[in-house]
């Protein structure tokens, strides 16, 4: 039997389904695209080599991260969001999509790095969706999370998520932790990138 998604999946799927075809563009420019260079480094930098490595992208949205770990040579890279307009907007040939849950997705491999990026703060139930990332992850393997730290800023970011019915969630850097340890991760690095997120590296404990 296949499963409904619960009321808030519904609220964050139909969200970004509209916001989809504009997504590149409106994080593409001004204090957006500034944000996303400054994380990325942080993203990428904890990421570490990738060249000729399998990478999967959960919640990948319009595909920005997923191009950069193809830019950086990763093989096979696969795609996972929750919105099918999201995945709409990923064209590139090398990438391979599929829509899905993070918490419950099967995959027929296992990937060397798994990112998640500015998904988790959007999910019922954070370390489902890290229990599943470890599911997937390969022997030695590392997954990198970004995510708003409970701070003032994130707290704007989450009125303004909630002026459109999405609640969001905030984190702190030992309920990280804690999250990595229920879903047997453990944290091997973490970076700060102001004002609006955590970077931190997951590897299997
Ligand atoms: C803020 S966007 C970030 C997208 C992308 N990672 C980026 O940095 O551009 C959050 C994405 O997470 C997806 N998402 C939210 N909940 C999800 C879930 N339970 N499973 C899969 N994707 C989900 C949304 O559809 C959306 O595309």
């Amino acid at each position: 039997m296949m499963r409904r998604p619960s009321e808030p999946r519904r609220a964050v799927t139909a969200y970004f389904d509209e916001r989809a075809p504009n997504y590149r563009a409106a994080t593409g420019h001004g204090p957006w695209a500034w944000l996303r260079r400054r994380e990325a480094e942080a993203v990428l930098a904890l990421a570490g080599e990738m060249s000729g490595l399998s990478a999967l992208d959960l919640g990948c949205g319009a595909g920005f991260y997923t191009d950069l770990l193809v830019a950086r040579g990763a093989r096979p890279v696969v795609a996972v969001d929750a919105s099918q307009s999201m995945l709409a907007e990923i064209t590139d040939p090398r990438i391979s999509t599929m829509m899905g849950d993070a918490a419950t997705v099967v995959l027929d491999r296992r990937f060397d790095r798994i990112l998640l990026a500015g998904m988790l703060e959007f999910v019922a139930d954070a370390a489902a969706v890290l229990v599943n990332a470890r599911r997937h992850l390969a022997d030695g393997g590392r997954i990198v999370v970004l995510l708003p730290p409970d701070t003032a800023a994130s707290r704007f970011y989450r009125l303004f998520h909630r002026s459109h019915g999405v609640d969001i969630h905030l984190f702190d850097p030992p309920g990280i932790e804690a999250l990595a340890a229920t879903a047997g991760l453990r944290q091997t690095a973490r970076r700060s990138v102001w004002p609006l997120a955590l970077v931190c590296a997951l590897e299997a404990r």
